[in-house]
């Protein structure tokens, strides 16, 4: 009997994604060159799991029922092309290719084209959730062939989270949305995960709370309208225990961020079509300068630092803090779903934005209750181009501006560094400012270059020969 599904890649992600396919009734053979994980993937399995696990390519090809529904759960970049390489001249007219790993976009644009060429369905699916996400629902984002989404659909949505019983996944649109989706996504995680932990520092450096404290705070944040994945595992991350030494764990990690390069990917696409995201910009740059700690040694000693002036009251400052964060990422989720909404445009992806943000309210990394008003928000309007211009959003966020301005002025002026809270503060009151300062740059850019202007008063395209004053 041949199996329903094939899983290239039996990692931490590959494994668990196809233990939880197996989990829904349906039968998986894995690959994967290394021994080990064939063993390992045996070893872990549940009984009643129609699996198997082979390192040899042929075998597991031969073992599909046709049309061939592989997935690819392998390191973006080379490794997917090293594969597809391997496999193609072993697959049928028909045969459908999923990547589901954190591929660029443009490069499931070239597989789309190559795998066509041989009469294959290539597609690009986002997947969030980690490793837990994928062994129990994750959020999946798919795109491209419908013909091939089709077939897979009924799959997906076992596997998905589920939230209200709905899963979460749907069509994200066409070529390689589901990729750029899940781009997106992270680059929106990056944001969060930024702006929580400047309210970390702050309640430490500001509050002066150890982690006991902070546990509580975050406790309460997760038990009220902050509800989400990333304050929850921060929330238990503070409670952790170091194995090697005495104390939480959170105190002996290095201050050194790093990254895989989807949160770049984000921010130069963002340039690259013309959108303005500067919190997953920020986000994405603060990583890059935490890595130079050598340097910020020897400038923390040659600068010195301020003080901290704790604030009067600490209980006010805490809440205060936790509407700062809210209100910075109901801003980085805005920033980031505008990409979309370009991007859709320009690249004639047609997402579903209501889609989208329904899909991401259970297991994946950003998944939080404000997903609920969001969701409400595109129902009204599937063709919203930015959600900060929601009647509901725009109250939520009138309520809770004033505490991140307060904070934002607090890290100011004691010198703690806020980045992500002072870029969202900053895109809020560029984007909600009806006459901003450009026309002296389009003056400037005119006077030295002729590059031309455009006015207030009358339409056309003017130039003026701009008087120097200096004789
Ligand atoms: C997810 C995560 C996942 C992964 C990121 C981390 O949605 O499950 O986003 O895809 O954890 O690749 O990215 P960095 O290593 O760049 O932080």
């Amino acid at each position: 009997e041949k199996y329903n599904y094939g899983m290239i890649g039996l990692g931490v992600m590959g494994r668990n994604l196809l233990y939880n396919i197996a989990d829904n009734g349906f039968s998986v053979a894995g690959f994967d060159l290394d021994e080990e994980k064939i063993k390992e993937l045996q070893n872990n399995a549940g009984p009643a799991m129609k699996i198997k696990g082979t390192g040899s390519l042929e075998d597991f090809v031969s073992a599909l029922e046709t049309p061939r529904k592989i997935i690819l759960m392998v390191p973006a970049g080379k490794p997917v092309d090293a594969v597809l390489n391997n496999i193609c001249p072993l697959l049928t007219k028909g045969d459908i290719v999923v990547d589901a790993g954190n591929s660029y976009f443009e490069d499931t644009n070239r597989r789309i084209a190559d795998l066509a060429s041989k009469n294959l369905h290539f597609m690009g699916m986002g997947v969030s959730g980690g490793e837990k996400g994928a062994r129990t629902g994750p959020s999946i984002m798919p795109g491209g062939d419908l013909e091939a989404f089709r077939l897979l659909k009924p799959m997906l949505e076992a596997i998905a989270a589920k939230v209200d019983n709905e899963p979460c996944t749907a069509y994200m649109g066409k070529g390689s949305a589901g990729n750029y989706v899940k781009m997106v996504h992270n680059g929106i995680e990056y944001a969060i995960m930024q702006l929580i932990s400047e309210a970390y520092d702050l309640l430490k450096k500001g509050a002066r709370l150890n982690n006991d404290q902070l546990y509580e705070v975050f406790k309460e944040w997760n038990n009220g309208e902050m509800n989400s994945f990333l304050i929850e595992i921060t929330r238990d991350i503070f409670r952790q225990k170091d194995s090697l030494t005495d104390n939480y764990l959170v105190d002996q990690i290095l201050d050194k961020a790093g990254a895989k390069g989807t949160g770049k990917w984000t921010s130069e696409q963002a340039m690259e079509i013309g959108v303005s995201i500067p919190t997953i910009d920020i986000a994405v740059t603060s990583r890059i300068l935490s890595a130079y700690k050598e340097e910020r040694i020897q400038a923390a000693q040659l600068y010195g630092k301020k003080e901290v002036t704790s604030p009067e009251d600490i209980n006010s400052f805490i809440r205060e803090v936790g509407e700062a964060l809210y209100s910075a990422t109901l801003i980085s989720y805005a920033q980031g779903l505008a990409l979309l909404v370009k991007a859709s445009e320009e690249y004639a992806f047609e997402i579903p934005l209501q889609d989208v943000v329904k899909i991401w309210r259970g297991g994946c990394i950003i998944r939080s209750v404000v997903l609920e008003k969001f969701y409400s928000a595109y129902t009204k309007d599937p063709q919203l181009s930015n959600i900060l211009l929601d009647h509901d959003i725009s109250d939520l966020i009138k309520d809770k501006i004033n505490a991140l301005r307060k904070i934002a002025a607090f890290a100011v002026s004691n010198g703690i560094p806020v980045l992500g809270l002072q870029t969202a503060l900053g895109y809020f009151d560029a984007y909600t400012t009806e006459s901003l300062p450009v026309n002296l740059i389009q003056a400037q850019r005119d006077y030295f270059g002729a590059h031309t202007y455009q006015r207030t008063d009358r339409e056309g395209t003017f130039h003026t020969l701009w008087q120097n004053t200096n004789h």
